[in-house]
């Protein structure tokens, strides 16, 4: 069975995995955007402020994204989004006009768009301010896209069940459970898997700041009308979040050492390694993807490549550089029982990275073959490569002992 309509169709039949999107079947209404946008520009006379952002409609323009995707909004409210764009304040006045500045550019990338433009990247790292440190936000918008991803998948559950939709719900789930420090209860109805995952949605909900609620509900923006490629971008919204908090409290560790505050950086390097523990429940997620529908994302995001991810390159590029000499140089100030603690935990934490890697690569065999990837590599052989990579080359080739 196949849905065409004016996106671009024929899109495989049926909403939920495998299929569109929940808001692609119920439909977005291109004229009502059209026409919400118009009546928006007329009425905003300068650059807009707080009170002309607050009157923009979102809700129409999202509704249209959202069930056509972004590649078939159509040229008409694409051009007019533009315009929205060019009357924004410029300068130190942007903030201003929060989060237009940050979210328009994603509504109009189209043609010649990267990987950031299709996360919404700048968006999403938007939300910390004066009144909401950047720890927090962050920490906040790794629950908020994992409760959205959960919420998506037990909805599409609900509205076609089967193996494959109760296994991505499930690990869903995971993902949410690894954040709240809590179990996934044994497999269950899908009715009692339902009810758990509103309760748990609910409670984080509660703890959300506003305006990483405003950031996660705009920076869904898919390419195409499919359901998958919704879970697909915010798994891929949930690892960059978590590259960046890695990279945060490592830079923070290698500060440390700097200092030679060892046991700090001990600390930071833990800490990190336990965001990383996150990476396994949102590969359960993403090893859910059909091939098909997968299939079909890839026409739609060439030249849109994770390897563009600036998160985690910093990752690789801080561990190997910077963070690497500091903790030698701390060894040879100190000596190699004063460092050995940290090393060890910087050893777990270059295995649990590599484990990542590897993970992704079995991942890409299974859904892409040995095809090239979008980014211009060779794709799977590429990724068993930089799999063997260690984090740390120099402390890799070192036996560390842990005193007792
Ligand atoms: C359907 C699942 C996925 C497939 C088939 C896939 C495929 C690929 C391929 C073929 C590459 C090689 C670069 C290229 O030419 O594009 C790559 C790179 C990469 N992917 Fe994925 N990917 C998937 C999911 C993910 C997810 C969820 C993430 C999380 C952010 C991710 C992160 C990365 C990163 C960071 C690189 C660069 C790795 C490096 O340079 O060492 N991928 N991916």
């Amino acid at each position: 069975m196949v849905a065409a309509n004016d996106s671009g169709g024929p899109w495989p039949g049926g909403a939920g995995v495998g299929g569109v999107s929940e808001a692609a079947a119920r439909g977005g209404d291109r004229h009502a955007a059209v026409t919400a946008v118009h009546a928006w520009l007329a009425a905003c006379r300068g650059p807009a402020g707080p009170a002309e952002v607050a009157r923009f409609p979102f809700a129409p323009v999202l509704r249209r994204y959202r069930a056509v995707g972004r590649a078939y909004a159509g040229d008409e409210l694409v051009t007019l989004l533009r315009t929205v764009h060019s009357r924004l304040p410029g300068d130190g006045r942007a903030r201003l006009a929060w989060p237009l500045p940050e979210w328009l550019p994603s509504t109009a990338d189209q043609t010649g768009g990267g990987y950031d433009g299709y996360l919404a990247a700048p968006l999403l790292d938007s939300p910390a301010g004066a009144d909401l440190p950047a720890h927090r936000a962050a920490a906040d918008l790794l629950a908020a896209l994992a409760a959205d991803l959960l919420e998506l998948e037990v909805r599409a559950l609900g509205r076609r069940p089967g193996r494959v939709p109760r296994q991505r719900a499930r690990a869903c789930l995971g993902v949410l459970a690894r954040l709240r420090d809590d179990a996934v209860p044994p497999p269950s109805a899908d009715e009692e898997l339902a009810d758990l995952a509103g309760a748990w949605i609910a409670e984080t909900g509660e703890t959300i700041a506003p305006r990483v609620r405003v950031v996660t509900e705009l920076s869904l923006l898919p390419m195409t009308p499919l359901h998958d490629e919704l879970m697909f971008i915010r798994c891929l919204q949930l690892f960059e979040t978590l590259y960046r908090r890695i990279g945060d409290a490592l830079e923070a560790a290698r500060d440390a050492l700097v200092r030679l505050a060892v046991e700090r950086a001990r600390v930071l390097v833990a800490d990190a390694a336990r965001l990383l523990a996150l990476s396994p429940p949102l590969y359960r997620v993403v090893t859910t993807m059909p091939p098909a529908a997968f299939a079909v994302i890839r026409a739609h995001t060439d030249g849109r490549s994770a390897i563009q991810s600036r998160g985690f390159r910093r990752v690789e590029a801080l561990c190997a550089g910077t963070l690497q000499e500091a903790v030698l140089r701390a060894g040879d100030r100190l000596g190699g029982v004063a460092t050995a603690r940290v090393c060890a935990e910087l050893g777990r934490l270059d295995e649990a990275w590599c484990a990542m890697k590897r993970t992704h690569w079995g991942i890409t065999l299974k859904i892409i073959g040995t095809v090239p990837g979008t980014g211009g590599t060779t794709g799977a052989e590429y990724l068993r490569r930089a799999a063997g990579v260690p984090l740390f080359p120099a402390l890799a080739a070192r036996p560390v002992e842990v005193p007792a």
